[in-house]
């Protein structure tokens, strides 16, 4: 059984574009392979909250030293981290806002991307300390834009700071492949709008095909 950890981070919790990816996706993948596990994670209607000093403090305590308060402080980071290793393929549907990721979906990666659960931290390896501790996890990317053109080689690549984000975080997430898909022209509307979503539509339907059943071959 594989499992997908399905993240949605937009606020809007109707008229959606990316949720409307990530559910294209999730239900091509179900209906390629019925019997895996879908986690939902909905960090846009509600989103996790901003860390704290206690909360940095809690997770630099040892646990068997913890406090009952600071135990309380790392619940929730702890439930989002045990999803986050359950799953073998991550759908991370988000849209770009003010040029990067939604403040929601900040707060979640700061509280997965915690010492001594996801990455360790050793001097002895010189200028590159951390490394993660989870591996071989799928990202797929859904995510829509209201410009266009922040692709490689596109009007606005320099202003992207959503998609660069995603690629660095994912290191520390244990994720060893990518996959994206991209709605844009949203505030522009009309038929470039239409012709991208219909495009994205296609190519996260194609996308959860193709790997679904990449899946099911390597497993026979
Ligand atoms: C608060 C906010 C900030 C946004 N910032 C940007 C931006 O910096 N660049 C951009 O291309 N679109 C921006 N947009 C447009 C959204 O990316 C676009 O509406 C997208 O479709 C939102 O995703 P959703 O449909 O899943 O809610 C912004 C929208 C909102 C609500």
């Amino acid at each position: 059984m594989t499992t997908i950890l399905q993240i949605d981070a937009s606020a809007r919790v109707s008229r959606s574009l990316s949720r409307q990816l990530s559910r294209r996706f999730v239900e091509a993948w179900t209906a390629e392979r019925p019997a895996d596990r879908v986690i939902r994670r909905d960090v846009g209607a509600n989103p996790p909250p901003a860390i704290s000093e206690a909360w940095i403090a809690a997770v630099f305590t040892p646990e068997p030293e913890r406090t009952d308060d600071q135990r309380a402080q790392v619940a929730l980071s702890d439930e989002l981290i045990a999803e986050l290793a359950a799953a073998d393929v991550i759908v991370l549907a988000t849209p770009m806002y003010n040029y990067g990721m939604p403040a929601a979906l900040k707060a979640w990666v700061d509280q997965v991307v915690r010492i001594g659960k996801t990455f360790t931290f050793d001097l002895a390896r010189g200028d590159y300390p951390l490394e993660p501790i989870l591996g071989g996890k799928t990202l797929v990317v859904l995510s829509s834009r209201g410009e266009f053109g922040f692709q490689p080689g596109g009007i606005r690549e320099a202003m992207n700071q959503l998609d660069p984000h995603i690629r660095t975080i994912a290191h520390y997430l244990g994720v060893a492949e990518i996959h994206t898909v991209t709605i844009e022209y949203q505030e522009f509307g009309g038929e470039r709008h239409a012709a991208s979503i219909t495009q994205a539509d296609a190519d996260a339907t194609a996308l959860a095909r193709r790997l679904a059943r990449g899946i099911a071959r390597s497993a026979a």
